[in-house]
């Protein structure tokens, strides 16, 4: 069964899942994502074992308080159904949740809810995005049960790249999706993500990556098809992609644009 990520994250793969799957490997034996996000690939390969990791713990909260009581989560979402209007928003928004439970249907509440489906938090790390014009919390058809039953066989952790790169071992298959930064600037949303991930952070991602290698675990890294990054893994096979870009803010920012994927197996 095909599961869509149940939330929207700026470089989410979903593109990625419906252009270039063939880009992944066959046969592996732990699924390891240390740039979490929306986990589209994830969702896509659903492996028998994961570990599953990002820096953002309201984003890991979502996907624990999943596993653990899905049916408490979507019960929750109803309520904000049904409460949804421009004051609530800004209630919830303001809110401190009392339990990973409500902080995970507080999260989902707000992401499908915001201006663009975007997530961006202030000095103080609270989420301060304006209400949008989406209005379903909850849709149609929704995946809860069989995301829970995925994750069941996941390990999740909110932590730094490295630690859960360094857990790779021989056979493993490592996504690697980080934040696209490159060495000089090009495009409006690479430079937004400059404060959060710097070009040191790059290579020290480099080098965790051939660690992995080197212990035989399969790794496939994205990032933006820039001079820099295609010097930085200049020693793997690399494939272009041509994809469209829907999240730029601005419009010269729109349009076709390539990412580039590494390929560190034989
Ligand atoms: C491009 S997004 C991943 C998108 C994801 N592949 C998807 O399909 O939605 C990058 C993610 O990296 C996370 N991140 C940023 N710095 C990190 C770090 N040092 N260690 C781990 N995760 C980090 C962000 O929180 C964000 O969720």
């Amino acid at each position: 069964m095909e599961l869509q990520p149940i939330i929207k994250w700026a470089g989410g793969k979903r593109w990625l899942v419906r252009k270039a799957s063939e880009l992944f490997p066959a046969e592996y034996n732990n699924y390891i994502e240390p740039f979490l996000g929306g986990a589209a690939v994830f969702f896509h390969m659903q492996p028998k074992i994961a570990l599953l990791s990002d820096v953002n713990a309201e984003l890991i909260n979502v996907y624990s308080a999943v596993k653990c009581d899905w049916q408490a989560v979507v019960d929750e979402l109803k309520v904000h159904q049904m409460r949804h209007g421009k004051e609530y928003y800004y209630k919830v928004r303001a809110l401190e949740p009392e339990n990973s439970i409500a902080g995970a249907a507080r999260t989902l509440y707000l992401n499908r809810t915001c201006w663009n489906g975007l997530y961006r938090v202030n000095l103080n790390g609270q989420f301060n995005v304006p209400i949008g014009t989406k209005s379903n919390v909850l849709m149609d058809i929704e995946n809860f049960p069989y995301v829970a039953d995925l994750l069941q066989n996941a390990t999740l952790q909110v932590a730094d790249f490295e630690d859960s790169i360094d857990a790779a071992k021989e056979g493993d298959f490592v996504f690697i999706d980080p934040p696209y930064t490159v060495k000089h600037n090009f495009n409006g949303f690479i430079k937004y993500n400059e404060d959060l991930f710097r070009w040191e952070d790059q290579v020290r991602l480099k080098c965790a990556v051939e660690r992995a290698v080197s212990r035989g675990a399969k790794v496939l890294v994205l990032n933006a098809n820039h001079e820099s990054i295609a010097n930085l893994y200049d020693d793997f096979e690399q494939i272009v992609l041509s994809r469209s870009n829907v999240l730029a803010g601005k419009s010269e920012f729109r349009g076709v644009y390539q990412e580039l994927a590494v390929r560190c197996w034989n």
